[in-house]
């Protein structure tokens, strides 16, 4: 099962992705959690990319790339994972299937979580997360058991640098104008799924896995 979770900052594929990737057993991986966990660590990829993410662009391609390359040609991906942001232009899709063209390979679907842009900004000041293991709460719509400590693995929760209002509202538009063209390149290729992701997240996990299980 190869997944890549598509949608704005904020729809909830973090949430969704998590999700599937317990169902099936498969990894999650999260080229912004990569990041993130670069930036705690301190190492220079972490420096290299906050510079970027601060300011709610995208980290270059050249960064990027490899990183996730690296990352799925290890031992436990053989079974599969859900992507979860990346590809985030036309140029990282066409390296991703180019590497999956090479193992005569490809991915399964592309799951669109839809969520319109007003609904966004409001999320991401709720939201709380966790640089240990990735997981994602919301004050209000998935409040953690105790206040700003993970229920996983009970380390503290942050509020994200990059969830200020300003800069996510950037980030929507980078969203707009470098990773929207991926909806029609993966229609193009017959695997995108489109879920409504603004029900609650119960409802949107059944939709993806009718999709998955389909
Ligand atoms: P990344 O970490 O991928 O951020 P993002 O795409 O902006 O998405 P988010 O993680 O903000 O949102 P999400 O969709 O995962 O939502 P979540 O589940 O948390 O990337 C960060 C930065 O890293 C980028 O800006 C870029 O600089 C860099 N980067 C990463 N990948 C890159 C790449 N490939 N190329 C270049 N640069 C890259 O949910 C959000 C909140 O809503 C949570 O609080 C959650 O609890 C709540 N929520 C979720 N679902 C629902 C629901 N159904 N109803 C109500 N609340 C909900
Ligand atoms: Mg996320």
């Amino acid at each position: 099962m190869k997944v890549i979770m598509l949608g704005a900052p904020g729809a909830g594929k973090g949430t969704q992705a998590k999700r599937i990737a317990d169902k099936w057993g498969i990894p999650h991986i999260s080229t912004g959690d990569i990041f993130r966990a670069n930036i705690k660590s301190g190492t220079s990829l972490g420096m290299e990319a906050k510079g970027y993410m601060d300011q709610g662009l995208l980290v270059p391609d050249e960064l990027t790339v490899k990183m996730l390359l690296d990352r799925v040609s290890q031992e436990d991906c053989k079974e599969g994972y859900v992507l979860d942001g990346f590809p985030r232009t036309i140029p990282q899709a066409e390296v991703l299937n180019k590497a999956l063209t090479e193992l005569e390979d490809s991915i399964d679907y592309a799951v669109n979580v839809d969520v319109p842009d007003k609904n966004i900004v409001s999320r991401m000041a709720g939201r709380r997360a966790c640089l240990s293991c990735g997981a994602t709460y919301h004050v209000e719509y998935a409040p953690s058991k105790e206040e700003g400590i993970c229920d996983r693995c009970e380390q503290p929760l942050i509020l994200r640098d990059d969830d200020k209002p300003e800069t996510v509202t950037k980030r929507l538009m980078v969203y707009h104008e470098q990773t929207l063209p991926l909806i029609d390149y993966y229609t193009k290729k017959g695997v995108l799924r489109t879920v409504d992701g603004t029900q609650d997240m119960e409802k949107v996990f059944e939709s993806i896995v009718a999709i998955l299980e389909g």
